[in-house]
């Protein structure tokens, strides 16, 4: 198959973008493709909602800014910090001109609310499911569009780069170029290889590394890990951000249930099982401190209790509000038995947004040429060492509508590869156990919960390195061997995401934003971006 762009991922990132470049182009092919179905991505979850300065009169674009680069403790590039605030509120607005509806007050204002680190109230939202209202939004835009094919379940193997065509490619190589991707369609069950003249990654986040995570199944890092195969540069994967409440619920894990830092924005309150509202000894923002501060608090009071959670308290919230806001949240609780106007809600740490990824500039392009990444698997420089609240759907809006300018500036001198051989598999046969890459995934989830969470230090990451060094080289014994399946496929994927962070968190010699070790527990001279 030959497409003029092709978009890997429809979350919010890939979405937008495949909308922009098919209105701007009606007479070129768009192909979104997606792993699952199209709307089982990140961006469906979001709860809180998007950050934008749309209250001048209160908030302004220099607050925002501030409020970002302090979260960021340090690492932001400014410049894209600046870029994002101040074009957001433009892509905001495109985004209502497609029909997304953010709650408004009875006057028509909308109602804007406030989560940890930032210092106005400026979270657009929809309800507590905002990200399912912009997906449904951006999906029903697209299907109006008859130049974009969406291809749902069908899994991206790998980036096509010179290596295919039999050159050696290295990290040195200049003027690496993607010719589009090798594809295990599941519907027709084959392996396809899709030429495409440019491509945007857009794959999301890798929280299904972790043994619990608020991120769904699609997780998996898949992005990262193709580029970093493809020798494209990858940065700052230290930076795990752990969602300081996602709901605890004994035996369950993967995919946890996320109560919004919103409902800390509205007056909830944590509290260890003494009952002590334990935040206060920790910062001064309290419960709306940046998310790395209120993590690294809860985690250090279950060690000191003992326990595997601690409580968010909602009894003194105003009923009625409460369920006006959050009704999802509201309905999940009741669900398990938790009445939130009488009982407090269970609460503990869980992996939610990876701030590193591969690194892009600020059109949007990566170290690949004809490849541009945005959303979760991007580092663009925004977040830094810790992600503000709600900044990242409005980051996504930003890079993707700047990946299609600069695409609009290429796409006419840029010709479709005609010598890409189809895919290998000689020498794969069916797989006897699938079992055998179960097991390995759970060992995986757990040694990286145990040894590179919220806490960290130098022998934690030694043992979780020689753990990976064993899973690494089963996977690709395993992967010479059996035909290519995405249980497979996300295995080796997310065994190299955990490669990835352990060994920028070992190049970090501090402790800086949502990287804690405590063998360094000062922060000294800042040790520029990780880069691998
Ligand atoms: P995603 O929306 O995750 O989409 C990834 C896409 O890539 C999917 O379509 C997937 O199928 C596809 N894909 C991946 N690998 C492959 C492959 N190998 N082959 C084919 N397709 C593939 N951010 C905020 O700003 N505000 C919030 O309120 C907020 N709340 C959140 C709540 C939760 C529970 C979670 C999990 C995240 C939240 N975030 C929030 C973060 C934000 O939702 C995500 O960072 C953002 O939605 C990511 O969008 P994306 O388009 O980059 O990726
Ligand atoms: C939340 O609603 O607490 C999540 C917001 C985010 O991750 O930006």
């Amino acid at each position: 198959m030959q497409t003029d762009f092709l978009v890997i991922g429809s979350g919010i990132a890939g979405l937008t973008y495949a909308l922009k470049v098919a209105e701007a182009c009606p007479g070129k092919k768009v192909t979104i493709l997606t792993k699952t179905q199209s709307d089982e991505t990140n961006t469906k979850y979001a709860q809180g909602g998007i950050a934008g300065v749309m209250d001048l009169d209160h908030d302004s674009f220099s607050k925002h800014i501030e409020d970002t680069l302090i979260s960021g403790d340090g690492l932001c590039n400014r410049r894209i910090v600046e870029i994002v605030v101040k074009e957001g509120v433009q892509r905001i607005e495109e985004l209502i001109s497609w029909g997304a509806e953010f709650d408004k007050e009875p006057e028509g204002d909308f109602k804007l609310g406030k989560e940890g680190g930032h210092s106005e109230n400026r979270i657009l939202h929809h309800k507590d499911i905002t990200g399912k209202e912009m997906e449904r939004t951006l999906l029903e835009a697209i299907k109006k569009c008859s130049n974009i094919q969406l291809i749902n379940h069908c899994f991206v193997l790998d980036i096509i780069t010179q290596h295919h065509l039999g050159y050696l490619v290295t990290k040195s190589t200049p003027d690496i170029e993607c010719y589009g991707v090798y594809v295990l369609n599941l519907n027709s069950k084959k392996i396809e290889k899709i030429v495409a003249k440019i491509s945007l990654l857009a794959a999301g986040g890798n929280g299904q590394v972790y043994r619990s995570t608020t991120n769904p199944a699609i997780a998996t890092g898949d992005g990262v890990a193709m580029v970093y195969r493809a020798k494209g540069r990858i940065e700052n994967m230290e930076f795990i951000q752990f969602h300081p409440t996602a709901l605890y619920e004994a035996g369950i894990r993967g995919h946890s249930f996320l109560i919004t830092e919103a409902v800390r924005g509205d007056g909830g309150i944590l509290r260890n099982p003494k009952g002590e509202a334990f935040m206060e000894r920790y910062d001064v923002r309290k419960d709306l401190a940046p998310r790395d501060i209120v993590a690294r608090a809860i985690d250090s009071e279950m060690k000191i209790n003992g326990t595997e959670f601690v409580y968010l308290d909602c009894r003194h919230m105003d009923h009625e509000k409460f369920l006006e806001h959050f009704p999802n949240i509201y309905a999940k609780c009741l669900s398990i038995g938790i009445d939130v106007s009488k009982d407090m809600i269970p609460v503990s740490p869980a992996a939610h947004y990876s701030c590193g990824g591969v690194k892009t500039d600020e059109w949007g392009h990566t170290s690949i040429k004809n490849l541009f990444a945005s959303g979760e698997c991007a580092s663009t420089g925004l977040h830094g060492a810790n992600r503000l609240a709600s900044n990242s759907l409005l980051e996504a809006m930003v890079f993707s509508h700047r990946s299609y300018l600069a695409a609009m500036q290429d796409i006419e001198s840029i010709f479709f590869n005609d010598h890409i051989p189809d895919w290998n598999a000689a020498g794969t046969t069916a797989p006897n156990e699938m079992i055998l890459i179960t097991q390995s995934l759970k060992e995986l989830k757990l040694l990286m919960s145990d040894y590179v969470g919220i806490v960290r230090n130098n022998e934690r990451l030694q043992r979780a390195n020689r753990r990976l060094d064993l899973l690494h080289e089963e996977t690709e014994s395993l992967y010479q061997r059996i035909e290519v399946s995405p249980q497979l496929c996300e295995l080796r994927n997310m065994i190299t995401v955990a490669y990835l962070i352990v060994k920028s968190a070992e190049l970090r010699k501090e402790s800086r934003g949502l990287h804690f070790n405590t063998d360094y527990p000062y922060q000294g001279e800042i040790l520029q971006n990780t880069i691998l």
